[in-house]
């Protein structure tokens, strides 16, 4: 672990630290990355380790809102000193039955630092590698580096390579080996987009709501709840490295669309057979890195900015969907009134969730074309798509299941900020009254209990009457 632009000494250090090694796994490229030409692609290569690093040698870049965790440190003085039969060295320091320095290590001066293997808290004895070449007397003192600079990043990436790496892959790309698998697919977090935030639909997700996601797990899929098995300092640990995760590779992605826009393998093959353009592969990989050469400090300077503004924004509470009146009674007119919305060119619900709610609206069958193509291509099978590719069904609201939580307070943020990466728009702007959005709420929270075949009749009835205005 180090962090950019300090050249931190644990970084230095980590072939000797407990913790670095472990993983002999690197985190792979966006196929973005392998489509640039192979000089655009070292460069995107050189800048992710240099500034995010490997998964046994992370980088914490200070420039983003992601809390790596601060070297704690505090300083001691020696009671004895020996050289035990084990071949380690025992440093008796003032009993503290608090403290906890295990992984920790003694800092002697800048070039003397000797890493803890054990500790007992109730003697205050601490135990440290062999080595101390200049002994020490009672009274000296030391600095015990209780955490090093980093700590938390690690510890999150330890926890991931434990819990979620499975699934989510070594870099959240969504590839872990379990992952073929299951459906819904684990999240690919190297856009950036997590699904259920209580943003508005504009923003990334706020810390809460991935802490949200890791403590009730997303019902209804294989995601499962951490409450157990993440507590206190490893919530956050781990909110901290799904967010480093997120971060380099929305960081990869940006960089890849820079630069594929000339130097894409085919835009390459394209512009060399261009007769009006005249231009060699050489002089295409010259006017590359001369390209480099002049804008590429500011190119990573301007990608992390808006980035680190992102995420940092996604805190404010500026951009929270708060309700401005509190949820009224489900009384059958705010239902009747939920449905009406529902069933509206307004709203278009009945489009995609279906007239009954079934999730078997006419786009559920219609071919929905493939962002970013011109001409416009169809996908091949009908249906929605979210972001990544993936078909996507429009909930069954009949299933009573809510991925981004059950609350009444959940589902108004559903409506409201939509739910990012998928079809399923934010209503917040367009109906722009919170007493509407409960009255869907009202209305979506209703449809489990009603009677089927009444239901139905109902429905039908309805819209005749409001012919969808
Ligand atoms: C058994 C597989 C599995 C494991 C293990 C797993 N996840 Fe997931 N995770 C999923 C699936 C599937 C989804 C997507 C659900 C969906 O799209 O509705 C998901 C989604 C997510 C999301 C996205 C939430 C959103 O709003 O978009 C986050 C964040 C996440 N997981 C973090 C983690 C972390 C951190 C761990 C480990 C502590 C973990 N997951 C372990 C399967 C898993
Ligand atoms: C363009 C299609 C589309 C429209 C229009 C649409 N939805 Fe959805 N909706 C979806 C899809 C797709 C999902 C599933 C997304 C997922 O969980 O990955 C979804 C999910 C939901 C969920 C489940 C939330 C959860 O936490 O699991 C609710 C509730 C919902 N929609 C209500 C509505 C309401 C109410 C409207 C109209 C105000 C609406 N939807 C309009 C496509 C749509």
């Amino acid at each position: 672990m180090k962090f950019r632009n300090i050249l931190l000494s644990a970084g230095l250090l980590c072939a000797a630290l407990t913790g670095c090694g472990e993983f002999k796994s690197e985190f792979s490229l966006n196929e973005k990355t392998t489509n640039l030409m192979p000089e655009a692609e070292d460069v995107v290569k050189e800048q992710l380790h240099e500034y995010f690093g490997t998964p046994e040698d992370l980088v914490g870049w200070l420039k983003f809102p992601i809390d790596y965790g601060a070297e704690e440190t505090v300083t001691l003085r020696v009671k004895s000193f020996e050289e035990s039969a084990s071949g380690k060295i025992v440093l008796d320091v003032a009993a503290d039955e608090q403290a906890d320095y295990q992984g920790g290590s003694i800092k002697v001066s800048e070039e003397e630092i000797y890493q803890i293997s054990s500790h007992d808290p109730s003697s205050g004895t601490v135990f440290v590698k062999p080595g101390i070449e200049a002994k020490l007397k009672t009274g000296d003192e030391v600095t015990i580096v209780k955490r090093h600079g980093g700590w938390k990043l690690k510890r999150g990436r330890n926890l991931y390579m434990k819990h979620c790496v499975h699934c989510h892959g070594v870099s959240g790309d969504g590839e872990g080996p379990t992952a073929q698998y299951l459906s819904p697919l684990p999240r690919d977090y190297r856009k950036g987009v997590f699904k259920f935030t209580s943003t508005i639909s504009t923003e990334k997700a706020a810390r809460r709501d991935l802490a949200q996601t890791l403590y009730e797990g997303i019902q209804g899929t294989s995601m499962p709840s951490f409450k157990l098995k993440l507590i206190g300092d490893d919530m956050e640990a781990m909110v901290g490295y799904v967010r480093f995760l997120a971060t380099r590779g929305e960081f990869e992605l940006r960089l890849d669309g820079e630069f594929g826009v000339d130097y894409s393998k085919d835009v390459v093959t394209r512009r060399i057979k261009d007769e009006d353009e005249k231009i060699t592969r050489q002089e295409i990989i010259e006017e590359f890195r001369s390209m480099i050469e002049s804008d590429l400090p500011d190119l990573v300077d301007s990608t992390a900015t808006i980035l680190a503004e992102d995420w940092e924004r996604a805190e404010s509470p500026d951009v929270m969907v708060v309700p401005k009146k509190p949820r009224p009674e489900p009384t059958p007119e705010s239902i009747a009134r939920g449905r009406a919305l529902y069933l509206s060119k307004d709203t278009k619900c009945a489009d995609c969730h279906g007239v009954t709610g079934y999730g078997d609206g006419k786009q559920t069958e219609e071919y929905a074309q493939m962002p970013g193509t011109t001409p416009p291509i169809t996908y091949a099978k009908p249906g929605l798509y979210d972001d990544w590719g993936h078909p996507i069904k429009p909930r069954n609201l009949h299933s009573g299941m809510y991925r981004g939580g059950r609350r009444p307070i959940d589902i108004f943020r559903r409506i409201s900020a939509g739910i990012k990466g998928t079809p399923m728009p934010g209503f917040g702007t367009s109906l722009n009254d919170d007493g509407k959005i409960w009255d869907l709420v009202n209305y979506v929270m209703s449809v489990p209990y009603e009677n089927n075949s009444s239901e139905i009749k109902h429905a039908e009835k309805e819209v005749a009457e409001h012919t969808v205005k």
